[in-house]
Formats: structure tokens, sequence, C-alpha cells
């Protein structure tokens, strides 16, 4: 793979969009290389957390790329659109939490493969934007309904409508990210978060994200009753009975996912 790679550390997954040249744009070809990734990191058991970012210090990634836009009808422009959602879609369901490490511009679909991850962390030099209609088009990969969802109607309206940048501080204000960090310290910010993460319970992780995930598709009560089946299946784990013997034997939790 060229347009995306990849490490493995300490079971932390570092996925790098990798066209700086076009400010890490998205291509057929690219979220071809991102959707094997993700599905793979699915199913490895060595993968606990996965981190997504950009190359360079100037872009996360500035958005579907627009020389591909150019050349495309209805149809294949549904295709793609499709295409990208399932790609975001299997990020956000993946059952393993996946950050979005923001170190430059998140525009358009890079604004949207951010808000398909779980957390997102920004340098202080992002910015965040949903520009499509500065093309004439709308966002295609859940824009409408990601920052919707987010950051309420009236800001998703704004965005969406005027198709303007807003800088980090502003997107932290208002929901859009969990933090803002100097650009120099994003990368140990979001290492200390991963492991962090890796070293919690995985079935609690992944009943979380499911919860909150299926919980904002359903009525409170449906919801609900969901919550109360993760839990059930949380109190029938090892994991479960490590964790409250740790706190009482006053220990650190050694979590296996079991
Ligand atoms: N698709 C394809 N190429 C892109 C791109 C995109 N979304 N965003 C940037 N690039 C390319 C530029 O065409 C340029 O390529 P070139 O050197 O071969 O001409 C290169 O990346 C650098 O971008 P440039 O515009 O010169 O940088 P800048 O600092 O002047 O401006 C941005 C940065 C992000 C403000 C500007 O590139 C931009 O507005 N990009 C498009 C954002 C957008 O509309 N995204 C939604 C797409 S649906």
């Amino acid at each position: 793979m060229t347009n995306v790679l990849s490490e493995l550390n300490n079971n932390v997954l570092t996925i790098t969009i990798n066209r700086p040249d076009k400010l890490n744009a998205l291509n057929q070809a690219t979220l071809n290389e991102l959707d094997e990734l993700i599905t793979r990191a699915k199913e490895d058991h060595n993968t606990a957390v996965i981190i997504i970012t950009g190359t360079g210090e100037k872009a996360f990634v500035a958005g579907a790329d627009i020389s591909e836009l150019a050349t495309t009808d209805a149809m294949t422009g549904m295709q793609f659109a499709k295409f990208g959602q399932r790609v975001f879609s299997n990020i956000e369901n993946c059952g393993k939490p996946v950050i979005a490490a923001v170190n430059g511009f998140a525009l358009g679909g890079g604004c949207e493969l951010a808000m398909a991850c779980h957390l997102r962390i920004a340098s202080d030099n992002a910015k965040f934007g949903q520009p499509e209609i500065k093309l004439g088009v709308i966002p295609g990969f859940g824009g409408t309904q990601r920052l919707t969802r987010l950051v309420g109607k009236g800001k998703s309206m704004e965005m969406n409508l005027l198709g303007d940048m807003i800088p980090a501080h502003k997107a932290e204000q208002i929901g859009l990210v969990n933090w803002v960090v100097p650009q120099d310290e994003l990368t140990p910010t979001v290492q200390k978060v991963a492991q962090q993460l890796a070293n919690s319970a995985p079935i609690a992780i992944s009943m979380i994200i499911d919860a909150i995930n299926k919980g904002l598709e359903c009525a409170l009560p449906e919801a609900l009753d969901y919550e109360v089946k993760a839990f059930g299946i949380c109190c029938a784990s090892e994991d479960k009975n490590e964790g409250t013997s740790a706190f009482l034997e006053k220990r650190q939790a050694e979590f296996k996912g079991k």
C-alpha cells in the first residue's frame, strides 16, 4: 500500500493517509486501501486501538479528491458516496476505539472521516469544514448526518450551507473535537489516550461503542434496553471479575478481553 501507511506498536495500529502532495485527499484507491486496513484490523487480535492521521503537518485529509469528482456523473457519484459511507461506517462500527489525530486541514471527506472516529484530538493548526457547497455539491460521506448528531442542527446547517472553515479551538467549543493540543504535543497526547484505551477492558469498550452508536438510531426505551443487555454481557466476562477483584485488592487490573 502506498496511499495509506500502517504501523502496529503495543497493540495500537496507526493508519496514516499518505498523499501529502494532494493534502492527503481521498481518491478511490486511498479509500480502497483504508477499507482493507480497517477490515483487517477488526479481526486482528493484536490490534486493540486504531489511530487515523495524515502525513505531514499541513493536512489530516483535505477532502475527497476533487480531480476525480470533476469527472463524476450521477451514477458514479452515487457509487462513490455509497462506498465512502460504507468505509466510514465500517470504522464507526469496528468494535475497537478509533482516534482521529487531526494534524491539519480536515475538510469535506476529511471532516467526515474524523467524525466517523470515536474520539477526535486536534492540533492547534487544524481547520475543519464541509466546503462541498463551494464545489456545487453536498457532503457524500455522512457530513450532513454525523455533523448534525455531533454539534446540533444549527451549527451543522451553518457549516454545511456556508462551507467555511472553522479553527480547531472553535471546533472544540462546539463539540466537534474532544481536545485541542499544541502541534508538537499531538502525537504524544494521542499515544497516551490510545494506551489508556488499549489497557482497558476490550469487551466493555466495544459494548460502550455499540450502545452509543445503536442508541442514537432508536427511541430511548429501546436504547436503554440495549444497554441492559450489554451490561449483562459485561457482567458475564472474566474482565469484570478481574476489574472488580483488582479494585478490592488495591492493584492494577489486567484485562484479557474474555
Ligand atoms: N482534492 C484534490 N487535490 C487537492 C485537494 C482535494 N480535495 N485539496 C488540495 N489538493 C491539492 C491541490 O490541488 C494542490 O495540488 P497541486 O500542487 O498539484 O496543484 C495541493 O493539494 C496543495 O493544495 P493547495 O490548494 O495548493 O494548498 P493551499 O495551502 O493553497 O490551500 C486548502 C489548502 C485546503 C485550503 C485548499 O487546498 C483547498 O481548498 N482544498 C480543497 C478542500 C475541499 O474543497 N475539500 C472538499 C472536497 S469534496
